[in-house]
């Protein structure tokens, strides 16, 4: 039987292997000097050392190794550890964070004249090519500072739960949203239902479990989904649960904070009125960017942010209360990481989104596939295209201890300097989560 240990030495060696080839996030070459700040003046050629696409299918692709040690040459990450966290936030290639850096220097230097002139066109242009790569129109998407801001915001000010109405969430949702959905509840005399997923995960599986949920459960108003979950990986069915969720009355509202960037993403498709992403993980935006996205007819269901135009206690300034804006209040954000978006969006679609999720995915595979045959793990991700995307979960079976996962990511790293975290929430115990890549 196999120990603990010889999953590790096992798992060391898979991740020597595909650590071997060459890995789209990884910068293989460049060292690691910061690169030269450019004068706003002259902008560097994008993408820095342009890579063409393969005229091949994303699949055929995900596999060819000299486009993606192109693409990895963009990239310079730390060789001290081995980041299986790459989600967390994104590493920004080199075309993206020279364009930052020129950023923070041209708003350093034209201070509040550039702030109240030429950055809320910049601005515009970014809430643009966001809406347009989401599939959403402009005036139907507000910038937030991360996707908890976004996503508090929604759930909070959600207007459609009466006291001994229910609000339901998964335990695979992300632990803020949760906390909004409790207050929610609380503040509304609502009912909170929490439901456990399946393990393993199947669509069927998934489905059967909301259902039963929703019927069991007929007051049900707002139900939290997650799209791209942070401790499996799952990729839920959402179009499904969402109609399903629809046909009795409940609305929904997605967490798509992982999703944008690492799988295709059509905010039409998946249905929902209520949607949060972020653009500091896989988009690879600089930190401190998300979106609040509200379907234009859904707009009625977020009351206004308290104390502002229409909201709680603020001035009831009729007719102002039609814009997206007036439902959340961020107050000044980051310039530069705004103005930086449409270079990131450039980015991604240099690479091509279905190109990039086929190579996560792929990548996720040469590790995860093999994995399943080691004696004592469970792989908690299943290998279904439909439901998985970069990251994925697992457990020595049997161990779902807290001390027993936070053991695990302890030896990875000091045994075989793999930097990973070990996720709590899941029904059925702590896991380690795994984005199969690194940087
Ligand atoms: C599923 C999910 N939702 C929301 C968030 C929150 O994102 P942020 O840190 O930008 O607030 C995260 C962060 O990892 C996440 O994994």
């Amino acid at each position: 039987m196999s120990t603990r240990r010889d999953f590790l030495r096992r798992a060391a060696l898979l991740s020597a292997a595909s650590l071997a080839t060459p890995l789209p996030l990884r910068a293989v070459q460049g060292g690691m000097a910061a690169p030269p700040v450019p004068d706003s003046a002259s902008p560097v050629p994008f993408p820095s050392s342009p890579f063409a696409s393969p005229n091949t299918s994303p699949r055929e692709a995900a596999r060819d190794e000299p486009y993606w040690r192109e693409i990895a040459r963009q990239y310079r990450v730390t060789d001290e550890v081995t980041n299986l966290e790459a989600g967390f936030f994104g590493t920004m290639p080199d075309p993206v964070l020279a364009a930052y850096q020129r950023n923070v220097d041209r708003v350093n230097r034209e201070s509040s004249w550039f702030a109240r002139t030429r950055f809320p066109a910049m601005a515009q242009e970014a809430r643009q090519r966001t809406a347009a790569a989401l599939g959403v129109d402009a005036d139907e998407i507000v910038f937030a500072r991360n996707a908890t801001e976004a996503l508090q915001t929604l759930i909070r000010q959600y207007n459609g739960v009466g006291p001994g109405d229910t609000v339901m969430y998964a335990d695979l949702d992300y632990p803020a949203m949760q906390d909004a959905m409790r207050g929610l509840a609380a503040r509304h005399g609502a009912n909170l239902v929490t439901l456990d997923l399946p393990e393993p995960a199947t669509r069927e599986g998934i489905l059967e479990t909301y259902r039963e949920a929703l019927d069991a459960h007929p007051r049900t108003r707002f139900l939290l989904l997650t799209h791209a979950n942070n401790k499996t990986g799952l990729i839920h069915p959402v179009r499904a649960i969402h109609e399903m969720a629809q046909a009795r009355g409940v609305d929904t509202v997605v967490d798509a904070a992982h999703s944008f960037g690492q799988v295709p993403l059509d905010l039409r498709e998946l249905g929902s009125p209520y949607v949060g992403v972020n653009l500091h993980k896989w988009v690879g935006a600089p930190v401190g960017v998300a979106a609040m996205v509200i379907r234009r007819d859904a707009l009625g269901g977020i009351d206004p942010a308290p104390g502002g135009p229409g909201g709680a206690g603020g001035p009831g300034a009729a007719g102002a209360t039609d814009r997206i804006d007036t439902r959340i209040q961020v107050g000044t954000m980051d310039f530069a990481t705004l103005m930086t978006v449409p270079d990131a969006l450039d980015f991604q679609d240099a690479i091509g989104v279905e190109r990039k999720a086929a190579r996560l995915r792929y990548l996720r595979d040469t590790w995860a596939i093999p994995a399943r045959e080691i004696e004592g793990v469970d792989i908690l991700t299943p290998d279904d295209p439909e439901l998985v995307g970069a990251i994925t979960g697992f457990r020595l079976r049997g161990d779902g201890s807290r001390e027993g996962n936070a053991a695990v990511v302890r030896t990875l790293m000091e045994e075989f300097g793999i930097f990973t975290v070990a996720r709590s929430g899941l029904a059925r115990g702590d896991c380690v989560e795994c984005h199969g890549i690194t940087g």
